[in-house]
């Protein structure tokens, strides 16, 4: 058996390559970012194939710079962004059009008029999701109908569809030569088109959207002894690796924070914020404005199921400050410039740029900042923006005890904001609870690594995947209650001068 599995993470502003070791080790990685396309007021796009140029050249670099080939590797894993939405021509590998990224609005139409004649409530019962913009089944509509010559092209099973982990393994495998047309639960999950129950596409569901069947991959396991496929020999492995594990990014991290038993959860901190409560075989049903997703399916096991707190933005806030107000550099600049101011001033940042997602699901919301007076500065909006992440994970937070009656007693964190000190120990305060950080941050590309590596047998079982996380840094809560429940008071009042904003 070789020694390594190899991961590829097609996330929302980047795609990497990470090879690891039987101890959850990361050897090597290569990232590189893609252009973020943003049309019109609302609109996010992204070209695929530079997201398909961008994968190839992170896994030659990455094996390059560990002096490996594909004959190193036992298995390969695939994350990826989620509900981010393809249609590509079956025959000649095209895409029709840009993929419609998951925080693109463009389809709010669409996702209200689902809720005027109950097959809101259809789409909840069945898939588990509210109707909202989020997710893939409004954007594949939104193709078909806005896109010319896709839906007679669906019809004859020619446009096929498929969310970046779906694109990647048909390139990989492939493409036009025959590549496999594949995804998983977990992704399936995010489209409004799959059954929770069956986990098969659901006729009824299908026809809200009129989307062909044809259109839409298989559905496989997360993890299977049986790959989807093998790489290419004259792909960018330039060898033959099966590819046996795909996972949503989300419920990837899920996996690398090995969260396998009921009750534990993960936040992970990247473009948005994403809390994934593991609910074992049981398929629990939010009263609070969560997501009933699916957490993992291995092999032939029983499907695991999560429930959902997804936070739109809140990296992307941070990335916000630098791109279109510049008032920093980069994003550990958010940390020292926060760092420069006491408190927050009474200034609140609601950054609902994509309307709001858990618990509140707002589509009408945008983006405010309120309580500003003459005596504030650059630093206290820029620990406002830190402030946000954190708000909006206790408005998760709380969904998830009200839903669960589960009360956390540390939260996991993982992602690329969890560098960021004060944040992490602003959300110790605000929550209440500690926060407990990983020695392998990277938890996203880990979990495709053990979903691919588990199916291969690199790995025996989930409980040797446990002895491999590590802590690397708990941050403790300092607030008293008092301060907690008053700033968290001013953030409610916040978040209610963004509604009704978009007619
Ligand atoms: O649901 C969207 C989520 O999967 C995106 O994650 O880390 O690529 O921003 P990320």
């Amino acid at each position: 058996m070789p020694d390594f599995v190899g991961a590829i993470d097609q996330g929302t502003t980047s795609t990497r390559f990470m090879i690891f070791d039987h101890g959850g080790n990361e050897i090597a990685r290569h990232q590189l970012e893609h252009q973020q396309i943003l049309p019109q007021a609302g609109w996010v796009e992204h070209n695929p194939t530079e997201i398909w140029e961008r994968t190839r050249a992170v896994i030659q670099t990455a094996l390059n710079k560990a002096d490996l080939t594909a004959a190193d590797l036992a298995a390969l894993g695939i994350t990826n962004q989620r509900e981010t939405t393809l249609v590509w021509n079956r025959r000649t590998g095209r895409p029709y059009y840009n993929a419609i990224v998951w925080q693109d609005t463009r389809t709010d139409r669409i996702a209200a008029a689902l809720d005027r004649d109950g097959r809101g409530e259809v789409i909840r019962r069945k898939a588990g999701l509210p109707p909202a913009t989020y997710f893939s089944g409004g954007k594949i509509q939104w193709i078909l109908e806005n896109v010319e010559g896709v839906a007679e092209a669906a019809e004859a099973g020619e446009a096929i569809f498929g969310t970046t982990d779906t694109w990647i393994v048909w390139n990989l495998t492939g493409g036009p030569d025959g590549g496999v047309h594949v995804t998983d639960p977990t992704n399936a999950s995010r489209t409004m088109l799959m059954n929770l129950e069956t986990l098969d596409w659901d006729d009824e569901l299908l026809s809200f959207f009129g989307v062909p069947r044809a259109m839409l991959p298989e559905i496989k396991p997360s993890s299977t002894p049986e790959p989807y496929g093998l790489t290419q020999r004259l792909g960018p492995l330039g060898g033959e690796v099966p590819i046996s594990g795909i996972l949503g990014d989300q419920q990837a991290a899920t996996v690398g924070q090995v969260c396998f038993a009921p009750g534990e959860a993960k936040n992970t901190y990247g473009t948005g914020n994403f809390l994934l409560l593991n609910t074992g075989n049981e398929l629990v049903r939010s009263k609070n404005g969560l997501l009933t997703t699916v957490c993992y399916q291995f092999g032939s096991e029983k499907p695991v199921y999560a429930l959902e707190g997804s936070i739109a933005v809140t990296g992307s806030a941070v990335q916000w400050l630098r791109d279109q107000l510049g008032i920093i550099s980069g994003a550990s600049q958010s940390e020292s410039l926060a760092r420069q101011v006491e408190d927050n001033g009474g200034v609140y940042f609601v950054p609902a740029f994509s309307g709001l997602f858990a618990p509140y699901w707002r589509s009408d919301a945008r983006g405010a900042i309120v309580g500003l007076s003459r005596f504030n500065t650059n630093a206290h909006l820029a620990r406002a923006t830190l402030e946000s992440i954190c708000y909006q994970t206790r408005d998760v937070v709380e969904a998830m005890r009200q839903d669960s009656g589960v009360t956390l007693d540390v939260l996991r964190v993982d992602g690329g904001v969890t560098a960021n000190e004060l944040c992490m120990q602003l959300q110790a305060d605000i929550l209440g609870v500690p926060v407990s950080k990983p020695v392998v941050a990277e938890t996203t590309a880990l979990g495709a690594a053990y979903a691919a590596g588990l199916a291969v047998g690199f790995w025996e079982s989930t409980d040797e995947l446990k002895q491999n996380w590590n802590e690397d840094r708990r941050w403790q809560p300092e607030w008293s209650g008092d301060q907690r429940e008053t700033g968290y008071a001013g953030w409610k009042k916040a978040v209610s001068r963004t509604l009704d904003w978009v007619d």
